[in-house]
């Protein structure tokens, strides 16, 4: 793919999203030309990653603020000194893994975030990857007159589905804010417009999403449990394979993401960060 920086590599690792960036050095303070283009690729191919990074937190967030504002997640306390840097954590012991369900970050939240980027510093000797599928080749696979239908469609989004506050819970006991509220709830269009490439895609998913706006939970769910299992057709998908010092840098606007939990008794530590992002429209 062409760019302007010659020593940046792009490999897709799938057809519809994902792709490996290797020759940057991440913590090295990259100029802005390298940004810029980093920041093309990351629009065409909607998660990328990068290996063997050497990005301690500070560096991390250095990293990050390139990209945009870095922000707080509502439910867990950040790293000391670092209250923007969650740990994403599954001990030997536990048996859920945070976020072990198909989501974009925080989606209930009015204003949700535009990315996230999760480093990874510790890993199991096998599993604990992380799955992600694209959302605008989601929605282009729709027939048209499903995608008139959608057009108008709003959904509520809440933080206190089941499924998903389960996956909280061992977080919340060892590291919970005490001044986190018990639930958020946000109202989004079914279709977003991608306010960089101008492109559609679907903003709802099976963690989050509770039902369309005005509509109750039983008349919502025949239509929302086809598109849930419609968004994360393999053929939209990409996985990735982490290693210590492996980066992910993904779109909460256009992908969903869903780490896999077949690593019992291993621990997995990584560190997460989200960016700011602009109300869905
Ligand atoms: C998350 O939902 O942010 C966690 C993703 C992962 O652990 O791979």
């Amino acid at each position: 793919m062409p760019h302007e920086s010659p020593s940046i590599t792009v490999r897709p690792l799938a057809g519809a999203v994902g792709a490996e960036v290797a020759g940057v050095d991440l913590a090295g303070d990259p100029d802005d030309a390298t940004v810029a283009a980093l920041r093309r690729i990351w629009l065409d191919h909607g998660v990328i990653f990068f290996r063997d990074q050497d990005l301690p937190p500070a560096r991390l967030l250095a990293f990050a603020r390139r990209f945009g504002e870095v922000i707080e997640y509502p439910f867990l306390r950040g790293l000391d000194g670092f209250p923007e840097i969650i740990p994403v954590v599954k001990l030997p012991h536990e048996r859920t893994n945070f976020g072990g369900v198909w989501h974009s970050d925080t989606a209930y939240l009015d204003i949700p975030p535009m990315a996230t980027m999760l480093v990874a510093r510790e890993v199991p000797p096998h599993g604990g990857d992380t799955l992600f599928a694209c959302q605008t080749a989601a929605y282009e696979a729709l027939s048209d007159g499903m995608k008139r239908l959608l057009a108008g469609l709003q959904a509520v989004n809440s933080s206190a589905r089941a499924d998903v506050s389960r996956t909280r819970e061992d977080r919340m006991r060892d590291s919970g804010r005490s001044d986190a509220p018990k639930e958020y709830t946000a109202t989004h269009p079914v279709v977003r417009t991608h306010p960089e490439t101008g492109r559609r895609s679907l903003y709802i998913n099976r963690a989050h999403t509770a039902a369309f706006a005005e509509m109750t939970e039983a008349e919502s769910a025949p239509l929302l449990d086809y598109l849930f299992d419609h968004q994360v057709r393999p053929e939209f998908t990409c996985r990735f394979r982490w290693q210590p010092g492996s980066l992910a840098f993904w779109d909460n606007r256009r992908v969903l993401h869903n780490p896999v939990n077949d690593y019992h008794g291993f621990r997995r530590v990584m560190h997460r960060v989200t960016l700011a992002g602009t109300r869905p429209r």
